[in-house]
């Protein structure tokens, strides 16, 4: 069956921290397009510096654990704009994500053709039950914080693989 023109080589989830939301994205999104039989390269950053080098907020690994996901050796790094020339789609976790994400984009755009730059969305943009809403960051929350983030990434990573899909 031939696949659609509209799935992505590669596609780069992003968070603040790149140790909660988007890791547990990647883990999600790398165990479903693989399920689909989607091949795609997968991987997440954060817009933020203050967690590089590190794992996983032992939090999300463990609700990402519990649901199937082994995050555990996702190491952190950040964003950069040769990330909107290395990937074909970059996913924002938030609104504020997608504005800093917005302005990276933009340096890069002085040395690439915009037109061969990542494009650019936000993680809930094609998931009618959680249509543009942001992620909430977990962070400084509590427990529950970090199931409500599987949820939602589990939902909205299947609307996108829907769309590959159709
Ligand atoms: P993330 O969560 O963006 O989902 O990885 C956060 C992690 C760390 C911080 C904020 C959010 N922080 O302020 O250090």
């Amino acid at each position: 069956m031939p696949m659609s023109a509209a799935v992505p080589k590669s596609v780069l989830l992003v968070c603040l921290g790149n140790i909660c939301r988007s890791p547990t994205a990647e883990g999600i999104m790398r165990q479903r397009t693989a399920i689909a039989g989607l091949t795609m390269k997968i991987d997440s950053a954060g817009t933020g510096d203050w967690h590089i080098g590190k794992y996983p907020d032992l939090r999300a690994q463990t609700h990402a654990k519990q649901h199937g996901y082994n995050i555990s050796k996702l190491v952190a790094r950040q964003v950069s704009a040769k990330d909107f020339i290395d990937f074909d789609l970059i996913l924002a976790m938030d609104a504020q994500n997608l504005k800093d994400l917005q302005s990276i984009r933009e340096l890069a755009a002085q040395t690439t053709n915009a037109d061969r730059l990542a494009r650019l969305a936000l993680m809930s943009e094609v998931d009618i039950s959680y249509l543009n809403q942001d992620v909430p960051d977990p962070y400084y929350g509590g427990e529950d914080g970090f199931e409500e983030v599987i949820k939602r990434l589990e939902s909205s990573v299947d609307a996108w693989i829907h769309t590959w899909q159709i």
